[in-house]
């Protein structure tokens, strides 16, 4: 039961966060930039606060049951294809927190700081803080799917 416990939440933080991270990609970023400019840009600062407070809780809740999940004489053991793979996979998670807290730390208040009022015309360092973004954003879901990869080649 126990085991079970910690496979169903280390499934759930892997839904929320990579669900949330094509669900941010492929659907609200190319909504949003259908509407005005100083909307979009509100909405795109306010959502991505909030999705980079859901996208930490499920990135601890990840490491946390992936070590309890990890067999003790395998971490850090390089001599199995599955420690070996293991370690890829916590190099790629090391980036995604990297990643996470620039999104987090400076480009998420850059775009906050400099967001246009409705109506208004986005200024330049606004446009440079949502680029950022974009680019950091699609890095994480890059590191995603190969998390994944990995972790199909656990079983
Ligand atoms: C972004 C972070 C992570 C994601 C997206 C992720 C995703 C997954 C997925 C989808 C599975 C296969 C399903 C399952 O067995 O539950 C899995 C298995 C596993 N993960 Fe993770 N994981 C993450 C972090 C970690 C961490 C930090 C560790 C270890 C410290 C870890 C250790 C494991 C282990 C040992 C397995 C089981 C392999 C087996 O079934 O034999 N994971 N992970």
């Amino acid at each position: 039961m126990a085991d079970q416990t910690i496979n169903f939440f280390h499934l759930l933080g892997t839904s929320v966060w990579i669900g949330g991270m094509i669900y941010t990609h492929f659907i609200l970023l190319p909504s949003v930039s259908k509407i005005d400019p100083g909307e979009s840009g509100k909405l795109q600062g306010i959502a991505a606060k909030r999705f980079s407070i859901i996208a930490w809780v499920a990135i601890i809740i990840l490491i946390i049951t992936g070590f309890l999940k990890t067999p003790g004489e395998m971490l850090l053991n390089v001599s199995t294809q599955f420690g070996v793979v293991l370690l890829i996979k916590h190099i790629f998670i090391l980036g995604v927190v990297l990643v996470g807290i620039v999104i987090g730390g400076i480009v998420v208040p850059g775009l906050r700081k400099n967001m246009p009022n409705p109506g208004e015309k986005p200024r330049e360092k606004f446009l440079l803080f949502k680029k950022r973004l974009e680019l950091l954003a699609t890095t994480n879901l890059i590191l995603g799917i190969l998390i994944l990869i990995c972790a199909s080649m656990l079983w």
